[in-house]
């Protein structure tokens, strides 16, 4: 029995590539916000997700499992790709599976849930494990700074694609699991029709306050401005935009109190939230110095940090700062549904982070990375002349311009 399995589980490996093949030829359907709620409220039909799903899912995991092959060769090869790319090839096995299910059958619908859960299970750790694998390689190879530019392309559209996986399968579980949000009745899924921007700030806030209290044993406080006279509330999902202003205030904080450590009072943090008819905008402000201009976008590489490195282990407490990854991920996470994240800084001043998001749900749609042509190009290691002056450092001897008399 033990060794048909085997063999069939290497049959089925084998047929690996085919299907990668064949469902990135398909390009992923971008989902509006509006068709998130209505896959959950008024249409909410559990067979019409699953026949969805079955098909997008794949789409999606072949996409990106293209691109994963694209990276260089010593990258690929690191232990921590390696598992990571095989999470990814057994989810598509088993999403697979359920292509030739009956819809009608109640047991195949419980099922597909159940197997969504242990796939969201399974790449829990995807972000941690893919970060080790680029730590193993940089080690391994400090001397290849050409592809750092791919890899920052490619982890870009590999979390992108990661979230939008998990928005898809948490929307699913969670409402068609058969139970309500205890805490939040009205949410659909993962979503808020009426997300109020100014209690996900509070929330947000006096997490990142209790961190940065057990690390400094002092941290600013919060001003929130809200520019219309009443509370503002988006279509959105509110993990999302707690993650994004979790790990701005971690970072406020940090540069408010390394400024002014000498001084006993703190310069407040203040946000200011603004929903116009196009965009929500939410600006959080610090008084912590500032970054040069210049490093501006250095900031939203993965892995740049000026944190010391945090230990990781079972008994130590979660770090303020140091991974390197806030910035670029919650960039992620606001440009997910077509919104941003920038910053805005004055050296020697202070920081101003700005995250837009859409205020209207028709066009909060996703964002996703498709594979094609143009993503072949920017794998391609490009080793051409830079077609702008390099400025010397050396000052220029101009006794050699003297005209002879
Ligand atoms: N408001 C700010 N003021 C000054 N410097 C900042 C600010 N926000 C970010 N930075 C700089 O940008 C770097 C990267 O920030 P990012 O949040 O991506 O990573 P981190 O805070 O170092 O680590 P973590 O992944 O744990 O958040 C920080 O180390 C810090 O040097
Ligand atoms: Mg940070």
């Amino acid at each position: 029995m033990k060794f048909v399995r085997f063999i069939m589980k290497n049959a089925s490996l084998a047929s690996v590539p085919k299907h990668i093949e064949h469902f990135s030829k398909f390009s992923p359907s971008p989902l509006s916000m509006k068709q998130f709620l209505d896959f959950g409220s008024i249409n909410a039909c559990e067979k019409t997700s699953f026949a969805f799903l079955r098909q997008e899912l794949p789409v999606r995991l072949s996409n990106i499992m293209k691109e994963i092959n694209l990276l260089p060769n010593r990258l690929l090869t690191t232990a921590s790709v390696q598992t990571v790319q095989s999470w990814y090839i057994q989810s598509l096995m088993e999403i697979l599976e359920f292509l030739d299910k009956n819809p009608d059958d109640f047991k195949v619908l419980g099922e597909f849930v159940d197997a969504l859960v242990t796939i969201r299970n399974r790449h829990n750790d995807v972000v941690p494990t893919m970060a080790q694998g680029i730590i193993e390689y940089k080690e391994a190879f400090p001397q290849d700074l050409v592809t750092n530019q791919n890899i920052q392309y490619f982890l870009d559209r590999f979390y992108m694609s990661r979230i939008s996986i998990r928005m898809l399968i948490n929307q699913h579980t969670l409402i068609f699991d058969g139970t309500l949000n205890p805490v939040h009745p009205n949410t659909i899924g993962s979503i808020d029709p009426q997300c109020e921007v100014g209690d996900v700030v509070q929330d947000a806030f006096h997490s990142a306050k209790m961190l940065c209290d057990q690390y400094y044993l002092r941290s600013p406080d919060l001003i929130l401005q809200e520019m219309c006279n009443g509370p503002e509330s988006i279509v959105y999902v509110p993990s999302h935009l707690y993650h994004m202003l979790f790990e701005l205030f971690k970072n406020a904080m940090r540069a408010t109190i390394e400024t002014h450590d000498k001084s006993n009072t703190l310069p407040p943090i203040q946000v200011r939230v603004s929903l116009g008819d196009e965009d929500m905008s939410i600006k959080v402000s610090d008084k912590g110095g500032g970054v040069p201009f210049r490093r501006i976008e250095n900031l939203f590489s993965y892995m740049f940090s000026t944190a010391p490195a945090p230990q990781i282990g079972e008994h130590t407490r979660p770090p303020l700062a140091g991974f390197g990854y806030g910035l670029p991920i919650s960039r992620l996470y606001a440009q997910y549904f077509q919104g941003d994240l920038q910053l805005y800084s004055m050296e020697g001043h202070g920081t101003d982070a700005v995250i837009y998001l859409k205020a209207l749900s028709t066009d909060s749609i996703e964002r996703l990375p498709v594979y094609n042509k143009t993503t072949l190009k920017n794998y391609k290691v490009s080793q051409e002349v830079d077609d702008w002056c390099i400025p010397s450092k050396e000052p220029l001897d101009l006794s050699i311009c003297k005209v002879p008399k």
